[in-house]
């Protein structure tokens, strides 16, 4: 097995819990990767031999980032639709409906090799883990194939069957959520990690939600939830309530969601590129931390509400707009986002955990927010 030594490092943030400060950072740090895995973290001074030797050159090392929302399998672009909202025209679920229709047209080589096309994308600004989800097929089938598509690229696999009610059900939607919970969580169950509802104006209610999410609980699957993105509900508590892994978007937050969010298990992944795509109101992540909540960052990439890959962008986006300082907002986009995907083997720089490390071209990680919209990422590792 190669051993390797990262030396060199300026400034490393390893996030370990058992340092005791968030980012817990070393300065003059190396680290020591075999096999994948992280074998040694300490002084650059102290370091064991390795047979290969990377300098850091005193940048700024950081965990990967954990992308723990994205909707990656799709065809087509709504460019024309951000145009309209750039000039006052407001975001609406029912623009999913259009992406359903390419998808379901779209053949399943196209598909994946525009969402490998998104990864590598992401994979060089720096994100190491993505969850993907489907919920541009909304009929068994595709459904079932988009699952399978996000199964090639990663292990974070959610079946967001609850998107939107298709067309074809418009005047079911019982029978839509039926269907989802019947033979399409039967065939995508298998498929996937995660169940996911859109739970919002124009997509799903609260007792949809609840009986979507109770059912893909029954067969196995983790909830993670999308709530409070287009206006209040009570769907940030309902998550709360199902022990769900994450619930994301928080745009609008009542005083009982934010108790709650600081009192239950439930990770709040805030989705700046939203807010930014769609000129809504940032959510308030400061709050949420102050309050005690647990708070991830993650892209959402996709091609409506915000499709950008990066999250470089959105860090920067949570520390100038939502009040986060540098290191709360790589917190949560590394091991926050570890958190929100039940995942305790990355985020983290430790002995034991996964090699998934970040360079910087940079001394420190404010440098990401310090200097919007540069490519930063010297190397991923
Ligand atoms: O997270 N809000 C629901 N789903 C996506 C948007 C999907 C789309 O507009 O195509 C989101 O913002
Ligand atoms: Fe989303």
């Amino acid at each position: 097995m190669t051993s390797t030594l990262i030396d060199g490092i300026g400034l490393l943030v390893t996030n370990n819990p058992e340092v005791g400060s968030l980012t817990a950072e070393r300065h003059d740090a190396a680290v020591v990767v075999e096999n994948g895995m992280i074998t040694w973290v300490g002084d650059s001074s102290g370091a064991p031999a390795a047979d290969l030797r990377i300098d850091a050159g005193g940048r700024c090392v950081i965990p990967g980032f954990v992308d723990s929302h994205s909707h990656l399998v799709f065809a087509g672009d709504r460019s024309d639709e951000f145009e309209a909202r750039m000039v006052g025209e407001k975001y609406a679920a029912g623009g999913i409906r259009r992406t359903v229709g390419l998808t379901r047209d779209a053949t399943d080589a196209a598909l994946a090799s525009n969402t490998a096309r998104l990864v590598a994308e992401m994979r060089a600004q720096g994100t190491t883990t993505v969850e993907i989800k489907s919920g541009y097929g909304l009929n068994t089938i595709d459904e079932a194939r988009s699952l399978a598509i996000a199964g090639q690229f990663t292990e974070e696999i959610t079946f967001l069957g609850a998107h939107v009610v298709p067309a074809e059900f418009t005047d079911d939607p019982a029978g839509y959520v039926e269907l989802v919970t019947g033979e399409m969580l039967d065939a995508c169950a298998p498929r996937a990690k995660w169940i996911d509802v859109f739970c919002d104006d124009g997509a799903f209610d609260v007792d949809q939600a609840r009986t979507i999410l109770q059912a893909g609980q029954a067969r196995g699957l983790g909830a993670r939830m999308h709530a409070g993105q287009l206006g209040p509900s009570d769907g940030v508590r309902l998550a709360v309530e199902l022990g769900a892994a994450s619930v994301d978007h928080c745009t609008f937050l009542s005083d009982a969601d934010v108790d709650a969010l600081a009192s239950g298990s439930t990770v709040a992944t805030v989705l700046p590129g939203v807010e930014f795509s769609t000129r809504q109101p940032y959510p308030d992540a400061r709050r949420l931390i102050d309050a005690g909540a647990t708070v991830a960052i993650a892209s959402d990439c996709n091609p409506g509400s915000c499709f950008t890959s990066s999250v470089p962008f959105c860090i920067a986006l949570a520390v100038r707009e939502m009040h986060l300082s540098p290191a709360e907002a790589v917190w949560a986009a590394t091991a926050g986002g570890a958190q929100a995907l039940w995942r305790e083997d990355v985020g983290v720089v430790a002995v034991g955990k996964k090699a998934d490390l970040v360079m910087l071209d940079a001394p420190s990680y404010v440098h990401l927010a310090y200097r919007p919209g540069v490519p930063l990422i010297h190397r991923v590792i």
